[in-house]
């Protein structure tokens, strides 16, 4: 039962699936009356643009249709509609996520969401609907010839990328392990390895860490750029190669063109032809351990299901919309939302750390970013924790002054 086909990830599993499968379409039309965050003035397609969802005899690629053309994020009316995988394995954990008291949760969750793209997955039709959004969410912009080679190369998985430990209790127990300094002292290595399966992501620097962070990687998941500018930013800290367990799965998380010029290379095994990693071979970055079997990529859909329903900023109505987008812990966490517990991610005294667990106790500024909105990211962190959604790594020390230092953050942050 566990092989059967592109069932993916085991936060899916619900007893009353069907049950659940017959309510969802209604819960989708209730979506925007329900959660606030959605209820963004005039969901309609910006003036100009005519919305339409594609359909299957689609032929010919939709013309490119360009970010510059919108102030604000478009939303159109299959905004909210996501491609599904087949039907979610049953349920064997007792503890799992369906049981979740959050009612906000349960509504926004879809079970059978396509995590994975894979290339019988994708046709003319998915490829101009999903042309209608910028990347990392679709391929708005992107020229078809530029893509399509890289999207046809990408294998069908086997099966769900994890699954619960034989003579286990049917659950599965998932450490995912950010990089935040608040790691650095923590002691926390030995139970973080304990897990099932341990994520880590970009700059996962390990050795000499292995008390506060563990040594294990079940789960990498990185992009083009983190995992080739990881090795030069920490170089210093002796950091020389991504996490290459025996065994390990990778998941790209494709940011832009330049991650689909990866793919091309390193599933055909060659250098890339072109774009800023042109003569690299990018097989190199696994340390002998990539795999196609083991190699995952991440279904524009899931990213844009994440940013609409959990990960909604109120960038994304300004003219910040086109460089904004969540972090790549905030996808990873996402990925198992199975019994997981967080480590390394941004609390709210994240002023009392440094913001890299490889700092140690250097507290450098925190580093903020206009393309991510931490501050957004550590509230839903902190709300999901409370609702016991995941179990979020915090130091319970007393808060120590900094206030003027934090509003000046603040405002910094939102700028
Ligand atoms: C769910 O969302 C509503 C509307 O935004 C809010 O009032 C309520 O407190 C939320 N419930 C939980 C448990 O967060
Ligand atoms: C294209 O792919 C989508 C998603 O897999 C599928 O629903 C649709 O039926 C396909 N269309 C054609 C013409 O194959
Ligand atoms: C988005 O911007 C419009 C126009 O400036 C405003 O009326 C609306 O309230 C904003 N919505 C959100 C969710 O920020």
């Amino acid at each position: 039962i566990f092989m059967r086909e592109g069932l993916v990830i085991l936060r899916l599993l619900w007893f009353s699936r069907t049950a659940f499968l017959r309510t969802l379409t209604e819960e989708n039309r209730l979506q925007k009356s329900r959660i606030t965050w959605w209820e963004r003035e005039g969901s309609t397609s910006p003036p100009g643009v005519t919305a339409r969802k594609p359909v299957d005899e689609d032929e010919t690629p939709l013309p490119l249709l360009s970010k510059k053309g919108f102030k604000t994020l478009p939303l159109w009316d299959f905004e909210d509609i996501y491609n599904e995988d087949a039907d979610p394995l049953p349920d064997t954990c007792a503890d799992s996520l369906r049981k979740s008291k959050d009612e906000n949760f349960t509504k926004a969750f879809i079970p059978n969401i396509r995590l994975f793209s894979h290339k019988d997955n994708i046709n003319m039709s998915e490829w101009n609907r999903l042309s209608h959004f910028n990347n990392p969410y679709g391929f708005m912009g992107f020229k078809y010839n530029e893509v399509m080679p890289a999207l046809k190369l990408i294998p069908k998985p086997e099966g769900p990328m994890l699954l619960p430990k034989p003579g286990g209790d049917g659950c599965i127990r998932c450490a995912v392990v950010g990089t935040g300094g608040i790691l650095y002292g923590s002691k926390k290595g030995a139970e973080i390895d304990a897990h099932d399966y341990v994520f880590r992501m970009n700059g996962a620097i390990i050795k000499g860490f292995e008390e506060d962070v563990g040594s294990r990687t079940s789960v990498y998941i990185h992009s083009a750029h983190s995992i080739t500018k990881s090795l030069l930013l920490l170089k210093k800290y002796g950091y020389k190669s991504a996490p290459h367990d025996e065994g390990i799965k990778y998941v790209m998380m494709p940011e832009g063109k330049k991650d689909f010029q990866w793919l091309e290379g390193l599933f055909k095994g060659e250098r890339i032809s072109t774009g800023p990693y042109r003569n690299r071979d990018p097989r190199m970055y696994y340390s002998g351990q990539y795999d196609e079997q083991r190699f995952y990529v991440l279904h524009q859909d899931f990213l844009r299901y994440l940013r609409n329903r959990f990960l909604n900023s109120p960038r994304l109505n300004s003219t910040l919309w086109r460089k904004h987008r969540p972090t790549n812990g905030a996808f990873t966490l996402f990925l198992e939302t199975l019994r997981v517990n967080v480590y390394g991610f941004i609390t709210d005294d994240y002023e009392k750390y440094a913001s890299y667990y490889v700092h140690k106790n250097t507290k450098s500024e925190f580093f903020f970013r206009m393309s991510h909105d931490f501050f957004m990211e550590k509230e839903l962190w902190k709300h999901f924790h409370n609702s016991k959604i995941i179990k979020l790594y915090q130091r319970n020390e007393p808060k120590t002054g900094g206030k003027k230092l934090k509003a000046r953050r603040e405002r910094r942050g939102k700028d």
